[in-house]
This record gives C-alpha cells, structure tokens and sequence, in this order.
C-alpha cells in the first residue's frame, strides 16, 4: 500500500478527484495549504511596485491505493493537473505500513 499526497493548482483539484475516482479511488482527504516550490513564491505588480507572495494557495489531496495501482493513479493525476507552467504541483508517493478500517477493524488492502 502507498499514500500519494497530491499537490495541485486549486482550478484542478475538481479534475484530480474526478480521475481518482475513475481509477476506482472514491475515497481521499481534501486540504486547502498554502505553499511554494524552486521559483520561492511569485513576484506581482501592484500600483506600481512588485511584490513577492511567499506562499501560494494550493490543494493537497491525500489518498490510499493498492501498490498494483500506482502507476495508473499516477498518470491519472498527471493528466487531470498538468497544465505545462510552473506551480502545476508534486505528488509524493510512500509507504504504508497498516490501514485499519474502526468500524469493523479490517486492516490492510480490504481496509482501503
Ligand atoms: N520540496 C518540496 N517540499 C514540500 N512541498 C513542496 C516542495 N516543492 C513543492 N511543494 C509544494 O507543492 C506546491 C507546488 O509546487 P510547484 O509545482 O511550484 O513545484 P516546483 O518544484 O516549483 O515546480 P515548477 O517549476 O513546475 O513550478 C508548493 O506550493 C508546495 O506546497
Ligand atoms: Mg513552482
């Protein structure tokens, strides 16, 4: 099993959930963050001056899959949030180690 924690353009993250649940993921966990990546916040114009935002609005979408599935759920998530410029997001991919389902304490892959 594997958690990928999805990082996306907010305007994508509708898609995103979209395609996750097109590869048989429904379940997941949605976070408004805030972030910034190698360009270290973007700079604006306002009235004249520039200004740099240091952090950037941003969803993350937190979500357990099978380990089978990893590469179609990754490529999924590429294509629904991939728009070709800078601040299109990451997705981090670990391990995971037990999931357990309280309500009637399956564990594992059928806890998912
Ligand atoms: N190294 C990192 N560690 C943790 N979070 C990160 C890291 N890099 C990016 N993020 C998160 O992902 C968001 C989007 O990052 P972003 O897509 O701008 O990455 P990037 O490396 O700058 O790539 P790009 O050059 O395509 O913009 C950030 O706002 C932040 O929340
Ligand atoms: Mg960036």
């Amino acid at each position: 099993m594997f958690k990928l924690e999805i990082i996306v353009r907010e305007e994508r993250v509708e898609e995103v959930i979209e395609a996750l649940k097109g590869t048989g993921y429904p379940g997941l966990s949605i976070m408004s963050i805030e972030g910034r990546g190698q360009q270290n916040g973007i700079q604006e114009q306002f009235r004249g001056r520039s200004y740099i935002i240091p952090f950037l609005p941003k969803k993350k979408v937190e979500i357990l899959i099978r380990e089978e599935d990893l590469e179609k759920v990754k490529n999924a998530v590429i294509k629904a949030a991939r728009t070709g410029e800078p601040g299109d997001g990451k997705i981090f991919v670990m391990p995971v180690v037990d999931v357990i389902r309280i309500r009637t304490g399956e564990r594992g892959e059928g806890a998912i």
